[in-house]
């Protein structure tokens, strides 16, 4: 079925509960109704969602927003080590982790808690404590928009890194709807724990169950990220910076009171830290050092920094939340930019957000 609804509030619809509307709002129930829609009749420009999760609406949509309820799991293949489960792109991703742990199958307990939808995960690549969803997607099936046929993509055709895929950027963008995911999960222990805090929980015994490890990650959220439910935000907002050594060791001299680049500032938390270990960091690559953009964002003195109604979460500052459940746009907005500019003042380093901008 199709249900469609003229100047639609989008209240209920984004995570970070920014009260927009859109000229109209499209949800279907299955592949069918999807094709059977005339996408160039409706209201433009159109743009699909899943569950806002992960996007701030500017302002009020001039076009039509559409969103997937294909909901289902069927396993498409069940062998002796692995299982293959194909997913709707409508259900809830940590509806899908619940899933998958309860039966006993690894791969999905890392990214437990995230919010979003199947459709979403594959489009945005997300990631935590250590895991991403292309390391258990095989397959994305999607509606071509152009040849109006379904498709069907192999991970590696995604084109997946860092929160990010082929899906997001031309020719590919618009281009796809994703329908369902196939998933490779594993019969047998495969338990990712390098990420410190799931370490740490498991030091004495490895955990013997998917469950175990989807509880202690729902407990290390807990601990750190705000519920949507209750506190609107899109959770991490900024992406982590990936830098050159040369910068990573100008963050370094800034750190250690040094100066580093003309006009930096003074750092309000920076003094007296311990030389170039106060510096969190990990090499990604030759000449690539990845620095926590929530580090950065702290030593900026931004931690819990309220303006407007928008605030730097007290216990992750990557997190920008709508503290009083009535923050506009525009409060969004004017906080990213006093983050962004106080890291570029302070460090030299250019933060981009990882939430989209609609
Ligand atoms: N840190 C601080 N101050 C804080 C919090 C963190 O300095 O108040 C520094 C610490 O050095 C800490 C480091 O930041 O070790 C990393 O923090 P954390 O482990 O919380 O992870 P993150 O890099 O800030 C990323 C993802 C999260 C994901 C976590 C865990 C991005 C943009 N964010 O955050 O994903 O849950 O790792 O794997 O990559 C999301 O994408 O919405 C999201 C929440």
């Amino acid at each position: 079925m199709i249900r469609r609804r003229d100047n639609f509030s989008l209240a209920g619809r984004n995570t970070f509960r920014m009260d927009v509307s859109c000229a109209c709002w499209i949800e279907y129930d299955s592949p069918e109704d999807l094709m059977e829609l005339d996408l160039g009749s409706l209201p433009q420009p159109v743009m699909h969602i899943g569950a806002g999760s992960n996007l701030l609406f500017t302002g009020d949509f001039p076009g039509t927003v559409l969103h997937s309820n294909i909901k289902y799991y069927q396993v498409v293949a069940d062998a002796e080590e692995e299982v293959l489960l194909e997913v709707g792109a409508g259900v809830v991703f940590d509806d899908f982790c619940a899933w998958a742990s309860d039966n006993e199958l690894w791969g999905a307990e890392n990214l437990s808690g995230i919010p979003g939808e199947v459709g979403a995960a594959a489009v945005q690549n997300i990631g935590a404590y250590g895991a991403e969803v292309k390391d258990i997607l095989t397959q994305v099936k999607c509606f071509d928009l152009e040849r109006r046929r379904i498709e069907t993509l192999a991970g590696v055709q995604c084109g997946y890194g860092y929160r990010d895929s082929a899906f997001k950027h031309a020719p590919m963008k618009g281009r796809y709807i994703v329908m369902s995911v196939l998933f490779r999960l594993s019969k047998t222990p495969a338990p990712r724990l390098d990420y410190g805090p799931l370490k740490m929980t498991f030091a004495d015994q490895a955990p013997a169950h998917p469950v175990q490890v989807r509880q202690a990650v729902l407990r290390i959220r807990d601990g750190k990220l705000p519920d949507p439910a209750v506190l609107g935000s899109a959770g991490s907002f900024f992406k982590n910076p990936v830098v050159s050594t040369a910068t990573y060791e100008r963050v370094v001299d800034v750190v250690r009171g040094s100066g580093a680049g003309e006009g930096s500032v003074p750092l309000p938390t920076a003094s007296g830290l311990p030389g170039p270990n106060a510096v969190p960091h990990y090499n990604v690559g030759e000449n690539q050092i990845k620095i926590p953009a929530a580090w950065l964002i702290e030593q900026c003195g931004l931690k819990g920094v309220r303006m407007g109604e928008a605030a730097v979460y007290e216990r992750q500052p990557l997190v920008i939340v709508n503290a009083t459940g009535t923050a506009r746009p525009e409060d969004i907005l004017a906080l990213e930019r006093k983050i962004i500019d106080s890291v570029r003042q302070c460090f030299g380093i250019e933060l981009s957000p990882e939430v989209e901008h609609i």
